[in-house]
């Protein structure tokens, strides 16, 4: 049963590449980004921690290469059935279907007292950063 559930949730991303046809440009924000190199990032051994895993990568259970990294799915949750062109033209279905649209909370998931930065967390300034839309 455990891994059963484990299938059915890891199947539900479909990773960065599926979203870049539609999205370039959020794309290319993002593969230039640090989230996009935070699971390369660790170390052999770090990448099978799952304290670590679970803010460097988008889900512990499937650390190949088309999943790794703080994904598009990281913070706009999983994919699999908002990502089909019809629904994503309907902002109200999307959503039903799991798309989340993040806020500074979504951030704060991972960019909490734990992580290694001795500056508090600032939303406007680390979405500055990372800013990415329309396309
Ligand atoms: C088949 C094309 C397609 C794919 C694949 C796709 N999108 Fe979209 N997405 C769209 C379209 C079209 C819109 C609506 C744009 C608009 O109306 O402004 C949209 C809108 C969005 C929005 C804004 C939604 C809102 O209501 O504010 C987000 C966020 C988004 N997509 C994220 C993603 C992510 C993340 C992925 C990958 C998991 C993805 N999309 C995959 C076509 C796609
Ligand atoms: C609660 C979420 C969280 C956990 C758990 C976590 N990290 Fe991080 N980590 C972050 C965030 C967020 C950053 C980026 C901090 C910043 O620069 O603002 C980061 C940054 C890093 C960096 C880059 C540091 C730098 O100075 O560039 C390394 C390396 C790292 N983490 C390793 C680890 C290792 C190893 C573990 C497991 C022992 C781990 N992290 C667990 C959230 C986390
Ligand atoms: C670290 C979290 C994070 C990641 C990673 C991320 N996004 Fe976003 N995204 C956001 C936030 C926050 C917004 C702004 C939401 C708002 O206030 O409208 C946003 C906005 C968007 C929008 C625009 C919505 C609109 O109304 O214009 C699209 C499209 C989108 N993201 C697609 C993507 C795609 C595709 C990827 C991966 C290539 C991605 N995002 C990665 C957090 C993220
Ligand atoms: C799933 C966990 C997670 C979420 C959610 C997340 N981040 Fe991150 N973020 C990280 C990690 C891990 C790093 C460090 C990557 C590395 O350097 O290896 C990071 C790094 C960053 C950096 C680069 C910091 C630097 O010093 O270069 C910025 C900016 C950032 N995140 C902004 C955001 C914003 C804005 C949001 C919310 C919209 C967000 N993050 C949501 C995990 C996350």
């Amino acid at each position: 049963m455990l891994l059963l559930s484990l299938l059915i949730s890891t199947s539900n991303y479909v990773g960065a590449e599926r979203c870049q046809s539609c999205h370039p440009q959020a794309f290319q924000t993002w593969q230039q980004s640090a989230h996009a190199r935070a699971f390369e990032g660790l170390q052999t051994d770090q990448k099978k921690q799952t304290r670590c895993t679970v803010c460097h990568t988008l889900t512990p259970d499937d650390l190949s290469q088309p999943l790794a990294g703080v994904q598009c799915e990281s913070c706009h949750g999983a994919g699999r059935y908002y990502s089909p062109h019809y629904v994503m033209k309907d902002k109200e279905l999307a959503r039903a279907v799991g798309l989340v649209v993040p806020n500074e909370q979504t951030c704060k998931r991972c960019h909490d007292g734990s992580a290694p930065n001795i500056e508090p967390f600032d939303y406007a300034k680390a979405w500055a950063r990372i800013a990415h839309g329309k396309q």
